[in-house]
């Protein structure tokens, strides 16, 4: 194996499972081999000889793994930004969505745009989250709502993959809303979902998960776990949005299928902590929606620590509960809002974000055999990361070695 690239004069952050703290190397190395594999990262002093082709002074810069944004709903038309002014004037989000909005609104745009349109309407979104040294991004559908407006949805999102140096996964969320045509048929909806949608996401190889709205205003824990069923019928990995609104135990029933994350979490008891601990769940936390529909209850995070549940942090880019682009401010909102550490902020969109997505064994930490994908910071020190508001301190961003 011949080293390719190599990165000294480093600091590192390798976010390393066991080592204390974020894994920090002072004078580090990050050598990565041709096929864009980390061949080793770690003291400069002790790494192997490795002939380079091209060796990149970091000048005391930090290098901390590509960043990961574990839930998006970054692919959609129009925008809501009326429906935020309703909010101003003293309208809920519940009630806009009751009123025949909120999700609705943009299904309605989604399926009247070609998957051209969305994802041209998407590669802004997505370029402001690479700036900042994104390297993987999850995507939802769930704007579509038929068949052909969800794989139109999915489609646009794997693009976004092909049109930019970034690792596009997606999760399909055809249970996130009642579209018009079923209303006062709520099952026959998830039965199309199970029946139709499901069988051809798969077949099309078109999601590796599956997601479900649990909630008052979305669907019951019984239709959800119909949904679970026909995704491991078809050998599809689960998550859900849970407890964002009021507790339905949607946390417990998504570890009951072993689910690789619970998100939002705000409304989550210490019985469906319990669960996804034992199941291995990642409480994805969403600091952007809870900022941004002025929520007051806090996610259990005394409890999640506690009980040892994983947690990641991501942004919920979508037009209707948190419009954001920045990863590096969702760090800052984990700490200011639910008071996380810089060490839960910085692998919450590392590690964690890696292990939400159950990828943990190729991204998301600086270490050999994983993929080379890497931030490099203009920064003295890591909390830096956290806590800056609307500054970009990123040098260089590295994807598989390049
Ligand atoms: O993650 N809660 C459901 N889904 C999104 C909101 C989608 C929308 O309002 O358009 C969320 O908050
Ligand atoms: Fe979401």
């Amino acid at each position: 194996m011949h080293g390719q690239r190599i990165w000294t004069n480093a600091r590192l952050a390798t976010l390393t499972l066991g080592l204390s703290g974020l894994g920090e190397i002072d004078h580090g190395l990050i050598a990565c081999d041709a096929d864009g594999a980390i061949l080793y990262a770690g003291p400069e002093a002790e790494a192997p000889t490795l002939p380079a082709a091209e060796v990149i002074d970091c000048e005391g810069r930090w290098i901390t793994p590509g960043l990961i944004d574990p839930h998006t709903h970054l692919v959609y038309a129009g925008d809501r930004a009326h429906e935020f002014e309703l909010r101003l004037a003293g309208a809920s989000y519940e009630a806009i969505a009751r009123a025949g909005g909120g999700i609705l609104s943009t299904v309605t745009a989604t399926r009247a745009a070609t998957q051209e349109q969305l994802t041209a309407a998407a590669l802004p979104r997505l370029d402001a989250l690479i700036a900042e040294g994104v390297t993987t991004v999850e995507i939802k559908s769930g704007y579509g709502l038929t068949l052909a407006d969800e794989l139109k949805q999915l489609r646009a999102a794997r693009a976004l993959g092909e049109a930019r140096d970034v690792d596009v996964v997606l999760s399909f969320l055809g249970a996130h809303a009642l579209p018009p045509e079923y209303v006062g048929d709520a099952d026959g909806y998830i039965a199309s979902v199970c029946e139709q949608m499901i069988p051809a996401v798969a077949a099309e190889g078109l999601a590796g998960a599956v997601d479900v709205f649990c909630e008052g205003i979305g669907f019951t824990p019984a239709q959800t776990r119909r949904v679970f069923e026909a995704a491991r019928g078809h050998g599809l990995q689960v998550k859900l949005h849970a407890e964002q609104l009021s507790n339905q135990n949607g946390a417990a029933l998504a570890a009951e299928f072993c689910a690789l994350s619970a998100d939002h979490l705000e409304h989550l008891d210490e019985a469906g902590v319990a669960a996804m601990a034992l199941a291995g769940t990642v409480a994805v936390l969403l600091p952007g929606a809870y900022y941004f529909v002025r929520e007051t209850q806090l996610p259990p995070i005394a409890l999640l620590r506690a009980h040892g549940v994983p947690i990641a942090l991501a942004t919920d880019c979508n037009p209707g509960t948190s419009p954001l682009t920045s990863l590096l401010l969702t760090m800052n909102m984990g700490a200011t809002l639910f008071r996380l550490t810089v060490e839960e902020c910085l692998a919450g969109v590392t590690r964690e974000a890696a292990r939400a997505l159950g990828r943990l064994d190729q991204i998301g930490t600086l270490e050999a055999g994983k993929r080379c994908d890497l931030a490099i910071w203009e920064i003295e020190r890591p909390a830096e990361l956290v806590y800056r508001m609307g500054f970009n301190p990123l040098h260089t961003r590295v994807r598989g070695g390049r």
